[in-house]
């Protein structure tokens, strides 16, 4: 059984058994694949018959050396505008191709096969491709849409309990700006649950997608409602920055806990609702303390790229299930953060 989601009107997400899919979705012609060494030595089905492009994984190698070596051997094989180039890893091999494949001769066509939760639920969706620079998280990117995304759960079962919880806090997240049904379906069903039932794990990566597609396409260039999508992310990125202890998923989580926090002081979130995130996220596993001080993480947000002016963008959740987006001053939020 497979789900089948529009992006943007032109960029196709399967998900459920989807990597049976793929020579459907691939088009005719010359394709090069891009993966990391994890991904090619536990899932090597998905590489019969090809010889892939093979990146370190880790997210110190998501930068422009690796982009340049990826395209030096893209040149030396031969490849042309009518290439295309297929990603199949986690969310850095995907935001890998879509920049490498987007510079590419000025352009090539693309797709992914994600092969983690947070792949699945939030990185390899939208369209939204980079590196990073000088610690600056996804600094350097672009806008560009895969012409498909395949998302099979199955291919979880290799995946580390670490990193299947970092990608729930990318769906944590999505319930809390937009799906309480999400929300509570996590709540429900629980870690263990969710790592045995492929059912609940498909239905939690459908409605994440679901959710996230609706609102690329509406505003595909973040100029506005897509901004959501951030929420937590202006404190996770500044405690990718300032610590190499957690990754992605887990900063998220924290950056969760403090964006409801934050909310509940300022008066936006009732208390009930802020022990509901807070208690999901313990339940779920994580820490949800921050493992630098909160002077340091101001310091981190304020040279974050998204912050303008002297202030900065912030999502806060005002339900679970809504949330809305406020210009706070950096001296207002200086004091905000002094208290949480
Ligand atoms: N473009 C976007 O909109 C967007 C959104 C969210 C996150 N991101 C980015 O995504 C990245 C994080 O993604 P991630 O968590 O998927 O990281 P990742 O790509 O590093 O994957 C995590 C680890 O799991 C391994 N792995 C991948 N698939 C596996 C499998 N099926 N079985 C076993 N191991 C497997 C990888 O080799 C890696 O070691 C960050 O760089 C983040 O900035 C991008």
């Amino acid at each position: 059984m497979s789900y089948s989601l529009q992006v943007a009107g032109r960029s196709r997400v399967v998900v459920g058994s989807a990597v049976a899919e793929l020579p459907q979705l691939l088009p005719a012609g010359r394709i090069e694949v891009l993966t990391d060494r994890n991904v090619l030595k536990l899932h090597p089905e998905l590489f019969v018959g090809c010889q892939p492009l093979v990146i370190e994984p880790g997210e110190e190698n998501k930068r422009l050396q690796t982009v340049e070596a990826v395209c030096r051997e893209l040149i030396r094989r031969g490849a042309d505008r009518s290439t295309f180039l297929l990603g199949v890893g986690g969310g850095i091999v995907t935001d890998m191709t879509g920049f490498v494949a987007s510079i590419y001769m000025r352009g090539i066509p693309f797709g992914y096969v994600s092969t983690t939760l947070l792949g699945n639920v939030d990185a390899s969706v939208g369209g939204k491709n980079g590196v990073d620079l000088d610690g600056y998280k996804n600094m350097l990117g672009v806008f560009a849409q895969p012409r498909f995304v395949v998302c099979d759960t199955l291919l979880f079962s290799t995946l580390p309990a670490r990193e299947i919880r970092a990608g729930l806090a990318e769906a944590v997240k999505t319930g809390i700006i937009g799906d309480e049904g999400l929300f509570a379906l996590i709540e429900r069903t629980g870690f263990e649950g969710l790592c045995r039932s492929s059912k609940a794990m498909d239905e939690v990566v459908v409605r994440s997608v679901r959710l996230k597609a609706a609102i690329v396409s509406r505003d595909e260039r973040e100029q506005g409602e897509r901004r959501k999508l951030n929420l937590g992310h202006t404190f996770a990125h500044a405690i990718e920055k300032c610590s190499r202890e957690m990754n992605h998923g887990e900063a998220v989580a924290v950056g969760l806990v403090l964006a409801a926090r934050l909310a509940r002081r300022i008066g936006v979130l009732p208390a009930a609702d802020e022990e509901r995130i807070v208690g999901l996220l313990t339940a779920l596993g994580f820490a949800i303390e921050a493992p630098v001080p909160m002077s340091e993480l101001f310091e981190a947000m304020t040279k974050d790229k998204k912050s303008e002016c002297e202030a900065i963008h912030f999502v806060l959740p005002t339900a679970i299930g809504a949330c809305e987006i406020r210009t706070i001053p950096f001296v207002e939020l200086a004091q905000w953060i002094g208290k949480l």
